[in-house]
């Protein structure tokens, strides 16, 4: 199992080149089962996930070309994929595979929609909290599926297609929204979501379904509407840029010090954040290049952050942002709203040093002078990553274990930290 070794202390500088958005690429990719045509998407992040869910689309018969570079392309360039359902030969996704990662569900939506039927094994993907998908069902419920749940899977039917209808989500959610605007992007008549996700992925995925021929309105506001249309074509979609990435290395240039250009992030989709690294001590300038963040000695403030819905801070970036905050001089509160159980990070960032306290939802974090580099443990995506901040800041080394979390989500960690000066490498074995 690889490892990834990193030895602190190092200021990072230069330009980190930001991915296609991996929570946009999956729902964009799942999108491709709506069409007989091809759907081609640029940008797409060279991730485990989305290698995954190509197997999983390649199941239902989705044939996928992806394009290769051309010369004189930057080895960063994302890959253009394109996506053929032209058949699909099997509306059943199994347990095998969607264990693995929660977004495969969303494959419901289309093969109902397109197929009047849908077998799909209940979800897997990071262990933080129980997720369930009680209002995946409900929004399909509304708009006239049958489900049922038998033997972990759930198998949804409309042998007369779906029709049109008001779809409330008593809690906000991404993977509900998605499913909602898939489902009812060819129902006969309209749909209202309400309460709908107004993440920048929402947006993406509805700007993509309209190349298709959808008519959807409202999109990154919570009332979305939808009028259904008889049938979907091919389209050329570009992947925004990864929110949560662009986050990420925007927190670790803050914890290492130093001058990091975010290269192609867009401030508008992470603004809560840098405000909060604005409040921390970092310098964030914003141009037509991307963000930039600087630090140049000074300390770090405590500052308080309650993750929430978008636009309000990510809980993607609460386990990168605790390990800043152990740094700071003096005592922040954390609280995670979105999800329980997303504090696995806290024991692991204790073996580098920080003094964290865990009470409920909030983690009440005391800043210390230093951590110290100890081995750790990644135990799911973003936690893992939480875990490199921390080990870029520490004294000596740090092996983090169990890096295939960071593949599902990072796309060249290494070479992008170690671009700038970072002493981190991967050790396979
Ligand atoms: C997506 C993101 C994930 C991010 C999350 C919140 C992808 C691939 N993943 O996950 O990285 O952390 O949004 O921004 O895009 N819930 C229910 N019932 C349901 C569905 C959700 O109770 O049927 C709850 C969840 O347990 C959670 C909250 O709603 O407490 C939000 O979850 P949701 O927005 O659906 O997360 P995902 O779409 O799975």
């Amino acid at each position: 199992m690889d490892r990834i070794r990193i030895v602190g202390g190092r200021e990072l500088n230069g330009v980190i080149p930001i991915s296609g958005a991996k929570n946009a690429a999956l729902p964009l990719m799942i999108a491709s089962l709506l069409t007989p045509e091809t759907l081609t998407l640029e940008n797409v992040p060279d991730l485990a996930d989305v290698n995954r869910l190509l197997r999983i689309l390649g199941n239902h018969g989705v044939d996928h070309m992806v394009e290769g570079r051309r010369f004189g392309d930057s080895p960063d360039a994302s890959r253009t994929i394109r996506l053929s359902a032209r058949d699909i030969v099997d509306t059943t996704a199994p347990y095998e595979l969607v264990s693995k990662m929660r977004a495969s569900f969303w494959v419901v939506a289309p093969l109902l929609a397109r197929m009047g039927e849908a077998k799909v094994s209940l979800p897997g993907g990071c262990a933080i909290g129980t997720r369930p998908v009680d209002l995946l069902i409900m929004a399909l419920e509304k708009l006239g599926a049958k489900v049922e749940i038998e033997a972990g899977y759930v198998h949804a039917t409309a042998p007369k297609g779906l029709r049109g209808a008001e779809i409330e989500f008593p809690k906000v959610t991404v993977g509900g929204t998605h499913t909602a605007m898939m489902a009812a992007a060819t129902a006969q008549g309209a749909t209202r979501i309400l309460n709908a996700a107004r993440e920048p992925e929402v947006v993406d995925l509805a700007a993509c379904l309209n190349k298709m021929g959808a008519k959807i309105s409202g999109a990154g506001r919570s009332e979305i509407e939808i009028e259904g249309v008889g049938r979907l074509n091919g389209a050329r979609h570009r992947v925004l840029p990864d929110r949560i990435e662009a986050g990420t290395y925007a927190i670790a240039a803050a914890m290492a010090g130093g001058d990091v250009l975010l290269a192609g992030a867009e401030a508008g989709a992470l603004q809560n954040a840098l405000d909060a690294l604005v409040a921390a001590g970092a310098q964030v300038a914003v141009s037509n290049e991307g963000v930039r963040v600087k630090r140049n000695g000074a300390g770090l403030s405590p500052v308080d952050v309650e993750t929430a819905p978008f636009p309000g801070f990510p809980t993607d970036l609460q386990a990168q942002f605790m390990a800043l905050m152990t740094r700071a001089k003096g005592d922040s509160r954390i609280t995670e709203t979105i999800f329980e159980n997303r504090f696995m990070h806290v024991q692991e960032l204790a073996r580098l040093g920080a003094r964290i306290r865990l009470e409920g939802d909030v983690a009440l974090v005391e800043g210390v002078e230093r951590l110290e580099g100890a081995p750790v443990m990644a135990t799911d995506l973003r936690a893992s990553v939480s875990l490199v901040i921390a080990a870029l800041a520490a004294e000596g080394e740090t092996m983090v274990n169990r890096v295939y979390h960071l593949d599902r989500g990072f796309e060249r960690l290494e070479a992008k930290l170690s671009g700038c000066g970072a002493v981190i490498e991967r050790l396979s074995s």
